[in-house]
């Protein structure tokens, strides 16, 4: 293995997130600049982008909010979120190129005044920044304002772009509705403005570096995909557990839960990635045909399967990393006899030919005893055991998404001495031992791929809309049934009992959180 680690370490770039060109120059327009998403994620993804030459050296970042500001008060805002500072706490250099290309403009979201306004100041910086016209606009504000935004783009004419040269682009944060029926809306709202190929419908786990890799890992080497399906492999498991709370973000949570909030767009594009077909080629149409297919052939849940096969939790008071901590129901904002759910696991089944009969175990959930997700293919046992006395524990192939990125095969040895024993050993593959380099942030990777127009990691229409007619049935149940008895899991634990028998009752269990 450590041959191999050097000679790819040989193998990349010192720092491999240069690019080798520049995308094309342009304004980007931030909708909710002076939000926690602009400042924390992706501020700091376009600077990761500029001083990696990711980005036109004559880009321009228009930071739109309803506050008023000067240009010079939001960059020392945006000063504050950006990586590296020099010792003193001031700018460098790098800083300091960065800041001058940003700008603030104020206005009313639904204001047709302010998109003309906002047109000529995009004009005026096309003009002084030679953009050639080309606009990507970002929507970071809270969705129920997207459909204001989008109307007014489409009325000022800002949609449409200036001439055949340039292109104009729109980023749509998640949550992207609020069920089926509410993205449908969004998504005729988006198409009657924008046409499919301008709209980018961010789902940040897939910037994720082991997630893009699931795709080379099985569709670029030639030994794993004969195993991968139902004749090898006996269950799937997929955690996305976060040791943090709800942390500042009550409001939406409260009536969002894990299941809109995770399971709908993060968890089940994993379930996706990880069942899809092989795709005709690794391009945006290719990937996300076969996506879809995955989404379209999940069993759906409803009434006594989701009684059966689907658990939500709710944290109590608890510790974790020996801090005692609040539970869901004392987080400022939120309401005390709360019945949102802050945990869900689920099990569920593809009723294809790769997989039909192999269930898909998929939980995520907050406070948990630690982060990590993850992927995990539980392997078969061998059909027949020739070491009489001996248990050995079946195979497993864990992909780790975070926080150690990397991928892990487990399987039996002869632990060392006289007496055969079979002891559980992994072959481990580590992506900064490697590669030396540490991960991008997910956010950099698909703002960089959008300004370069390249939609595969992004969703499409259908497969939101979905992944909506999945978890639709399974809210509708919850409301419809008795009140959970919530807290059920205290803050730090591994979730609630009932996550565990939903494995246990079928003979198998959940990896322990590592
Ligand atoms: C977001 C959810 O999409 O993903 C958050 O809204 C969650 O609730 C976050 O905390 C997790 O992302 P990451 O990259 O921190 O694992």
């Amino acid at each position: 293995m450590s041959s191999r680690a050097t000679a790819a370490q040989e193998a990349v770039h010192s720092d491999s997130y240069f690019c080798e060109a520049p995308a094309d120059p342009c304004a980007i327009v931030m909708f909710g600049a002076s939000g926690d998403l602009a400042k924390r994620k992706l501020l700091p993804a376009l600077y990761d982008l500029a001083v990696h030459s990711c980005l036109a050296p004559r880009f321009r970042l228009l930071g739109f909010a309803r506050t008023e500001m000067s240009d010079d008060e939001f960059g020392r805002q945006a000063a504050e979120f950006l990586p590296g500072k020099t010792p003193s706490g001031g700018a460098d250099s790098a800083h300091r190129d960065f800041l001058q290309q940003l700008h603030y403009f104020h206005g009313e979201y639904n204001d047709p005044g302010t998109y003309q306004r906002l047109a000529k100041r995009l004009d005026e910086l096309d003009r002084e920044a030679e953009l050639g016209g080309n606009r990507l606009f970002y929507l970071a504000t809270p969705p129920s304002v997207y459909p204001r935004i989008v109307e007014q783009l489409g009325r000022a004419g800002l949609a449409k772009p200036k001439n055949e040269r340039s292109w104009v682009r729109i980023v749509v944060e998640k949550p992207f509705g609020h069920d089926r029926a509410s993205a449908q809306a969004l998504n005729e709202q988006l198409l009657s403005v924008f046409d499919e190929s301008q709209i980018f419908r961010i789902d940040h786990y897939l910037g994720k570096e082991t997630v893009q890799n699931l795709l080379v890992f099985r569709f670029g080497n030639g030994i794993f995909e004969p195993l991968w399906s139902r004749n090898y492999v006996d269950s799937v498991q997929i955690t996305a557990a976060e040791s943090l709370g709800v942390e500042r973000r009550a409001a939406f949570y409260e009536s969002a839960g894990a299941l809109r909030d995770m399971v709908q767009s993060h968890v089940l594009q994993l379930t996706a990635l990880i069942a899809m077909e092989s795709p005709a080629n690794f391009d945006a149409t290719a990937v996300r045909n076969e996506k879809i297919k995955v989404l379209q052939s999940i069993r759906p849940l409803d009434g006594d399967s989701v009684r059966r096969d689907v658990v939500r939790g709710q944290y109590g008071p608890g510790c974790v990393n020996d801090e005692p901590v609040p539970g869901y129901r004392q987080e400022p904002g939120v309401n005390p006899n709360s019945a949102t759910e802050t945990f869900a696991a689920l099990k569920l089944f593809i009723d294809n030919w790769r997989w039909s009969g192999v269930p898909f175990y998929l939980r995520t959930g907050k406070r948990l005893a630690r982060p990590s997700a993850e992927i995990a293919v539980m392997f078969k046992r061998a059909p027949h055991l020739v070491f009489r006395g001996e248990a050995v524990e079946p195979n497993s192939l864990v992909l780790n998404i975070q926080p150690q990125e990397g991928i892990s095969l487990s399987f039996g040895a002869k632990a060392p001495g006289s007496k055969l024993h079979i002891a559980p050993v992994t072959m481990d593959f580590r992506y900064r031992r490697a590669f030396g380099a540490g991960s991008r942030e997910a956010y950099a990777t698909l703002i960089n791929d959008c300004i370069r127009g390249d939609a595969t990691l992004f969703d499409r229409a259908d497969s939101v809309e979905a992944a909506w007619a999945l978890v639709d049935p399974i809210i509708d149940a919850w409301k419809n049934g008795p009140a959970p008895a919530f807290p059920n899991y205290p803050a730090g634990s591994e979730g609630p009992e009932a996550a565990f028998d939903l494995a246990e009752s079928d003979g198998r269990q959940w990896r322990p959180l590592p």
